[in-house]
């Protein structure tokens, strides 16, 4: 009886060790993959170097991004723009030129100049603005963004008839992925 007692005891001590460990890993693992994001505040005006900062992947920061050098707040995407996310390349950066060429991959078109697009691509990149510009709050401007042609504008009379490139490239995103 004695015995059984001590026994009893001790297994319930070492259960309680197994389980309190067990708890910690799983919290500390959770604390770890858990990014928290806040809103942006208005005139958020940064140079591409401060930008850099709100790439998704710090806590207790927004998720911004530039198109054209305007600084879009996409914190309610991070889902798409956050830490893992499909679009995390784009995150803390201007995309201007990586959405007219329909590219996030390559670094050489993250905060790159955007003279020199062909048609097809200011074209996409007019569809990019707008939706922009309808799904996420403008927060600021990029103030060293040293480009002096302005971007394309859907309403600026760019023809929006879909070519073979923008078809096959860039529209599939919007019918899938953000345009509702
Ligand atoms: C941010 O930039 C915009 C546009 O250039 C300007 O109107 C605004 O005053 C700036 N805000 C701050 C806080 O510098
Ligand atoms: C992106 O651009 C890079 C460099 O030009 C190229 O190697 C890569 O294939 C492109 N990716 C896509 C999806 O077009």
């Amino acid at each position: 009886m004695f015995f059984t007692f001590w026994f009893q005891f001790f297994a319930a001590i070492i259960a309680a060790g197994f389980l309190y460990g067990a708890i910690y890993l799983l919290m500390q693992d959770k604390a770890e993959k858990h990014i928290h994001h806040v809103a942006a505040e208005k005139d958020t005006n940064l140079t591409t170097a401060e930008l850099a900062a709100y790439d998704g992947r710090t806590s207790g920061r927004p998720i911004l991004v530039s198109l054209c050098g305007k600084i879009y707040d996409v914190v309610s995407s991070a889902a798409l723009y956050g830490n893992g996310g499909q679009y995390n390349s784009f995150a803390g950066k201007d995309i201007t030129v990586a959405c007219a060429k329909f590219n996030k991959t390559s670094d050489a078109y993250f905060n790159a100049q955007w003279t020199g697009l062909t048609k097809p691509e200011r074209e996409l990149l007019a569809k990019w603005e707008e939706l922009f510009a309808k799904k996420y709050p403008e927060v600021g401007k990029v103030t060293d963004v040293d480009n002096m042609a302005p971007c394309p504008q859907s309403n600026e009379g760019i023809a929006m008839q879909a070519d073979a490139y923008s078809t096959t490239l860039g529209m599939d995103l919007f019918a899938k992925k953000h345009i509702s």
